[in-house]
């Protein structure tokens, strides 16, 4: 979730590149740098400092050359490689000549670097990004002009990208491309623009127009061409933009959460690329646990609060059912106050969406000082958790604004997933063809939140109807449970109404008694397995008078028997559905917030990371 700008044709390129910086401040960013490229020369700066990059890339800005007129620029998130300025972007090819800034995942980094090293360029970076440079300067050395060299050296990258490069032997032009990751070009007289978001160049361009996937586009003070990876001219999409910079930084969303929500499915793909190689291993660069102790581990214990608690139950599931290793899940404020029992072989993982959750480090600190291995999921990079971790999977939602977490579950959900396959994997506890048949499966989540996405008109109408409720169950079996109470959790912190999420089966054991007419029963209904038990649960509540919502998949007729209103979802592999059926329900959460006239993105009395006990 790295942020771009770039500039041809200003005699303000250094001012534009850092107020642009600083606009996309917004979406978060641990690094930062520039790159001025004139006829010769390419001058580069870059910085490290968090939050503070952008104001230290200021003042070293002051040592520029004057009389630059083209730039590009960058605000990373880091993926590969540490937060440090040497990981910072732009970077450069051998001569020094070619700078490039990119945002997305090169998969196949390792063989292009081992190729590109081969004949002799020597890298300077831990990124995935910096291939780039020299897979440009090699197509280059073969006499292409840079927007055809950034074409060829496409052809051989996998993965995902908004990238842009510069060359001081050919001045004065960008070329950018994307794929996945999100462009545009900006125009205005004689400057070209370009971007990964609006609010960057919102000021300074006149015209904007969206980059599709696999265009190339080549920026000059005249303005833009651009071709597909075949080399053919195509025509870009102009976008009708009146936004102000409050609009254009919530990507012309209401509000940050809604953003967030519809960033689901990137934030699912971007999670899972780059994680299994061409022999089939799954593989997670940063996890420093060896295969061998993996291998032996006798017992998984998850710690974590809030949401990231309710992703690593659905964990419990996938690691018990694939690698067949018992698993513990704990509410990390509870797990260092009851003097847990850490043997031989215990891996505890710590789940955290801001890595910096007090509860959840104390808890992870209480089991490493009882010798446990301890790895982190976390969404940002070298965050208090996972710099005390042995090892850590990096989530890569991108910055989470929206104090209610949406997209950082979807992706801890795919993270621990993955790790429950690798888990198997090691040791041998599913047939390979099930693990391929799982990981495609696990791939399709993202066009399944896409597709569910689309789909909130369903919701809108059933949180119309609902709007004067005051009582909520939510139910679900088998993951649904999981679901059912993240569905909950999301519903109370919005709407501040009464809402409990429950295993479907201990509905007999006491909550029953609560039901009349008034209360509101919302149920995840997708597993067929768990189907028909869901179904007797829920005559029973229809019979004592609750309305009742259920999360049914596309082609599941028995569902009208017993429920008022239907939330339609595509059928997944069990195992994943909380990922897509979690979408509706934070989708009603969300309407039923505004519908009551709530403030979304800050509930009352929350904080969006939670650091005092
Ligand atoms: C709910 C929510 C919280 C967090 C919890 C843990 O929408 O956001 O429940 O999930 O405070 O935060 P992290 O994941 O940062 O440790």
């Amino acid at each position: 979730m790295c942020g771009i700008i770039g500039v041809v044709g200003s005699p303000d390129t250094l001012t534009t590149l850092l107020e642009g910086l600083q606009r996309l401040e917004y979406r978060g960013y641990d690094s930062a740098g520039i790159a001025l490229v004139r006829a010769g020369q390419t001058w580069r700066v870059r910085t490290a400092a968090g939050t503070e990059s952008v104001a230290a890339l200021r003042l070293e800005c002051e040592q520029a050359p004057a009389g630059f007129t083209s730039g590009i620029g960058h605000t990373r998130w880091a993926t590969h490689g540490a937060p440090e300025a040497v990981n910072a972007h732009p970077h450069l090819d051998c001569s020094g000549n070619i700078a490039i800034i990119h945002n997305g995942i090169i998969e196949n980094h390792t063989e292009i670097q081992e190729r590109l090293e081969a004949k002799g360029h020597v890298f300077t970076s831990v990124t995935d990004s910096e291939v780039l440079a020299h897979l440009i300067e090699d197509s280059r050395a073969s006499g292409l002009e840079l927007m055809e060299a950034v074409r060829q050296s496409l052809l051989t990258v996998r993965g995902a990208f908004a990238l842009a490069a510069m060359d001081a032997t050919e001045p004065n032009v960008i070329v950018a491309a994307r794929r996945i990751s999100p462009l545009v070009v900006g125009t205005a007289p004689g400057v070209t623009y370009l971007a990964s978001d609006v609010p960057a160049i919102l000021d300074k361009a006149t015209a904007f127009y969206a980059v599709n996937d696999d265009e190339i586009v080549r920026l000059g003070p005249e303005g833009f061409r651009a071709v597909d990876l075949d080399g053919a001219p195509v025509r870009l999409h102009q976008l009708s933009i009146d936004w102000d910079l409050e609009t254009a930084e919530k990507g012309g969303h209401d509000d940050f959460m809604s953003k967030e929500i519809g960033e689901q499915p990137d934030a699912v793909r971007a999670t899972l690329l780059d994680r299994r190689r061409r022999d089939g291993t799954i593989t997670f660069d940063e996890l420093r646990v060896s295969d061998e102790e993996l291998r032996d581990v006798k017992r998984v214990v998850l710690v974590a609060a809030g949401t990231s608690h309710h992703a690593a139950l659905v964990a419990k599931y996938a690691i018990e059912r694939w690698a067949r290793v018992s698993v513990e899940v704990d509410i990390s404020s509870e797990y260092r106050y009851r003097d847990p029992i850490v043997e031989i072989g215990t891996l505890v993982i710590g789940v955290s969406q801001s890595g910096e959750t007090i509860d959840t480090i104390q808890a992870t600190r209480e089991a490493q000082r009882r010798g446990a291995r301890v790895v982190a999921i976390s969404n940002i990079v070298d965050s208090s958790l996972a710099r005390e971790a042995d090892a850590v999977i990096y989530t890569r939602a991108g910055l989470e604004v929206s104090v209610a977490s949406t997209k950082a579950f979807v992706a801890q959900v795919a993270a621990l997933e993955l790790f429950a396959l690798r888990l198997a994997q090691l040791r041998g506890t599913l047939p390979e063809q099930d693990i391929d048949a799982l990981f495609l499966g696990l791939n399709a989540v993202s066009g399944q939140i896409a597709t569910t996405l689309e789909r909130s008109a369903q919701v809108e109408h059933v949180a119309r109807e609902l709007i004067g409720a005051r009582d909520f169950f939510f139910l679900g079996r088998h993951v649904g449970f999981p679901t059912s109470l993240e569905g909950a959790l999301k519903l109370k912190e919005l709407t501040y109404l009464h809402a409990e999420g429950y295993p479907a089966g201990e509905l007999k054991h006491g909550p029953l008694a609560l039901i009349e007419p008034g209360v509101v029963v919302v149920a995840v209904a997708t597993d067929p397995a768990m189907h028909e038990k869901m179904m007797s649960n829920l005559a029973e509540v229809k019979a004592r008078g609750a309305s009742v919502v259920v999360v049914a998949t596309d082609d599941d007729e028995s569902v009208a028997a017993v429920a008022d209103y239907v939330l339609r979802v595509p059928a997944t592999e069990p195992m994943f559905t909380p990922m897509v059926d979690i979408v509706p329900l934070q989708l009603f959460a969300y309407k039923m917030a505004r519908g009551l006239g709530r403030n979304v993105d800050r509930p009352r009395n929350l904080a969006k990371t939670v650091t005092v006990e």
